[in-house]
């Protein structure tokens, strides 16, 4: 085994024979001198090789990506160069030898690169030897060793739960694998650990945690990939407030131990309604203001025909000041600006300019009245722009919310090593599936109601909330739970608000139901996204970069090609016939 790291070689051991090993980053030839970086998973160290040195010939043919293993003496360089911790130091070398050769490698080994995605995907063994690739394994690395620490401090044993399991509907699609021993039925692989872990509880483990990875077949976008790892816990005999102040800990924990940086706790709450209503969206970004602020009142007399007609259906009018915008937005932008709402489903994106005057798509039809007005209310400075929409605050908000992050974007308002993180607390029970016609559970069906809402579960499910808190993190979820349901009544008056039928409990939940019935303590937890804890930690906005070996957005491995199709005989071991 080496014995040191490319960059434990440093100043201090000038004159000390090493010996290192690595891959050829770069070869120079000087005529005179033959320059060899060394890269090793630390970094790089130069080594020189003058042309009387009995090594010389054999020097000049290693090539990039060569594996190396090289003895020679620490000295100083002529010039230092500082952007290495190497940088003032160079190895003599006395002896190589080459461990192994390399393809010329199709794209090349730095940092900065140019090379397509999927070409870094189906050469991912490759891409992790990028160091800022590496590195963000490394933070990811962290984070866990940080987390593990934390949680055996506060007495949580760390169990785990099974891969194959029960297909119980919890929201994404299921994963499914075939069983060979019984013929027609199917395992489905773990959208969380979510039933598991809440009888984990009933069985008396008190505090659980895993590092559980997680399967869901949707979607993909950029924050989510197929499979991924939850910090998955449960505690028993807890509140609201226990489990959210225990993971502000650990999360302080994880922040001060990976990235030296203090978060000043109790972390700020805010409500899903509010969070909605201000920032259009339940996860945030509060690194930038641009609240969204509720104009209605200055319209009441409008004689713009659409807004009145939003008005006289119980719509709002919703507005985000743009501070100093009047210089970015030109038409051009604008227009950008209204393509992009109307991506989201909004008709139409009204403007006001607030420079020497007041000027916009709707300024010719307010009233001189209405135009002051809109200016008191939303203290406009000269300089501002100001965007507007009209509609039903579930449609129009949403989009104000993304038009928001836009802004931020556009006039990079976001500042780099900035954290912002907030709880948002109190979120329906219930969501309406415009696609299902029916109410479905905005969390899963497992989470507890607020104690003044059982009662409404069957009569207004409109109105019920739950004991269920997002940690949120720059505009990411970057964790999720609740309070549990340990009550078999309660849960079952859950499932028959959820329109599950008798036979459907019974076979999808019939063991779980079961259990909740033998003392079953009062429990609750949540679940932290590593990958997105990874990726605020490492400050990237891709999820892939915090994966070693990710799938694409069409849920695909390029490297080994998969998913892939399998022979005939083994369909046939499985009882499974493919149909085109
Ligand atoms: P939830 O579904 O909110 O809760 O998931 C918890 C956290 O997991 C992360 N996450 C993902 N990360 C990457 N790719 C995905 N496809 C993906 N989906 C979710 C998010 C999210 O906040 N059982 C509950 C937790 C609980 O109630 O204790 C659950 O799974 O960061």
């Amino acid at each position: 085994m080496k014995k040191i790291w490319n960059t434990d070689v440093t100043k201090d051991k000038v004159g000390e024979v090493v010996t290192v090993y690595g891959w050829v980053q770069r070869k120079r030839d000087l005529g005179g001198l033959l320059f060899i970086d060394l890269r090793d998973r630390s970094g790089l160290v130069q080594l020189v090789l003058h042309p009387d040195n009995a090594c010389y010939d054999k020097a000049l043919n290693v090539k990039n990506e060569y594996v190396l293993c090289v003895t020679g003496e620490v000295v100083l360089r002529e010039q230092a160069n500082t952007e290495l911790k190497t940088g003032e130091v160079e190895i003599e070398v006395q002896d190589f030898e080459v461990l192994n050769s390399s393809l010329e490698v199709p794209f090349a080994i730095s940092n900065e690169t140019t090379a397509l995605e999927d070409t870094r995907l189906k050469y991912r063994y490759l891409d992790l030897r990028r160091s800022v690739l590496k590195d963000k394994l490394e933070v990811r690395y962290r984070i866990t060793r940080a987390i593990r620490r934390f949680l055996d401090s506060k007495d949580f044993l760390e169990i785990e739960t099974p891969v194959l399991c029960k297909s119980t509907p919890e929201g994404a699609r299921d994963y499914l694998v075939p069983s060979r021993v019984n013929p027609g039925t199917f395992y489905a692989l773990p959208q969380s650990p979510q039933l598991f872990k809440q009888l984990l509880m009933v069985g008396g483990m008190e505090r659980y945690f895993q590092i559980a990875k997680c399967f869901r077949d949707e979607d993909l976008r950029a924050d989510r990939q197929p499979e991924f790892t939850q910090v998955d816990m449960e505690m028993s005999f807890v509140d609201e407030d226990d489990v959210m102040s225990l993971t502000e800990e650990l999360i302080a924990y994880v922040f001060k131990e990976v990235k030296g940086i203090d978060v000043s706790l109790p972390l700020m709450r805010m409500k899903y309604d509010d969070a909605m209503r201000y920032y259009g969206s339940d996860k945030p970004d509060l690194r930038f203001d641009l609240k969204i602020q509720e104009i209605a009142s200055v319209f009441k007399e409008t004689s713009v025909g659409f807004l009145q007609d939003v008005l006289s259906n119980g719509g709002n009018i919703d507005a985000i000041v743009v501070p100093q915008g009047c210089e970015y937005y030109s038409r051009k932008e604008i227009d950008k600006c209204t393509e992009y709402v109307k991506q989201r489903g909004a008709s139409g994106l009204i403007y006001l300019k607030y420079d020497e005057e007041l000027t916009g798509s709707i300024v010719k039809n307010m009233s001189s009245d209405e135009q002051e007005e809109i200016v008191k209310i939303l203290n406009l400075k000269k300089g501002d722009v100001v965007f507007i929409l009209s509609g039903l605050p579930k449609v129009i908000k949403p989009i104000l919310g993304a038009l928001r992050c836009k802004v931020a974007r556009d006039l990079q308002l976001i500042s780099t090593d900035v954290y912002k993180l907030l709880w948002v607390t109190d979120f329906p029970t219930f969501e309406y599936s415009e696609e299902e016609h029916r109410f479905m559970a905005c969390h899963h069906p497992f989470t507890a109601p607020k104690d003044e809402d059982v009662d409404k579960l069957l009569t207004d499910k409109e109105h019920c909330y739950s004991k269920a808190y997002d940690i949120v993190i720059n505009g990411y979820e970057a964790g999720g739970g609740s309070i549990r349901i340990h009550d078999a009544k309660v849960q079952e008056k859950m499932f028959e608000a959820l329109e599950l039928t008798k036979e459907d409990i019974e076979e999808k939940f019939g063991f779980f139901v079961q259990a909740l019935q033998y003392g079953t303590p009062p429990h609750g937890g949540l679940a932290l996204g590593l990958e997105r804890l990874s990726m605020i930690l490492s400050g990237t906005e891709n999820i892939r970069d915090v994966i070693a070996f990710p799938k694409t957005a069409s849920a695909t491995d390029l490297m080994s090609d998969c998913p892939n199709t399998v022979s005939e005989g083994q369909l046939e071991e499985l009882h499974i016939k493919v149909t085109k």
